[in-house]
């Protein structure tokens, strides 16, 4: 694999897995501040994140080592409200900068399975951002979320609310393939 995409795949990884652990933290701040759908709605986001970074982890099964990885990563346990626009701010930096800049150097490089990964992510992510920030509207007016069942693909870490999907419109992945956080 190309340094540079590898590069990127760790980084990636590694942002990925402390977005992961922060909103199990923070879910567990909402709980307490009484704000249980909130909670629920970052323990399937972390969940998400684990499938973007377990995704990534197994793209660099060969490009075996250790490495210092450095990753963009938000810091702090504040209220639920601080907490969701800490979510929003890191998702609409993968958004906007990180993935875009990912893909392009994975597209360029010929990268298929690292490009694969970083759109199955960028995909997610677009959706974690709109739904972080309605919750902060929510919270801010000091109601919790309505929230039905959230969907995540555990293959590509589609999140939805609802119904289980017949199929993935990410991935293709069928609907046994789907985690529900209810
Ligand atoms: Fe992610
Ligand atoms: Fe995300
Ligand atoms: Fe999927």
């Amino acid at each position: 694999m190309h340094d540079m995409t590898a590069s990127n795949l760790r980084s990636a990884y590694g942002g990925e897995s402390m977005a992961h652990m922060r909103y199990i933290k923070w879910g567990a701040v909402a709980e307490k501040e009484g704000f249980p759908n909130v909670a629920r709605l970052f323990r399937a986001i972390a969940y998400a994140e684990e499938v973007h970074a377990t995704n990534h982890f197994v793209e660099l099964r060969n490009e075996s080592g250790a490495f210092s990885v450095t990753s963009e990563a938000g810091f702090g346990i504040g209220s639920t409200s601080e907490n969701l626009q800490g979510g929003l701010d890191g998702e609409q930096f993968e958004i906007n900068e990180m993935y875009p800049v990912y893909v392009e150097v994975a597209t360029f490089q010929g990268e298929k399975g690292a490009l694969r990964s970083f759109k199955y992510a960028l995909s997610a992510e677009k959706t974690h951002a709109a739904m972080f920030q309605e919750a902060k509207q929510s919270v801010d007016g000091d109601k919790d979320i309505e929230l039905g069942p959230v969907q995540i693909c555990c293959v590509c870490g589609y999140t939805a609310e609802g119904a289980i999907p017949d199929k993935c419109p990410i991935c293709g992945a069928p609907r046994d393939k789907f985690k529900t956080f209810a």
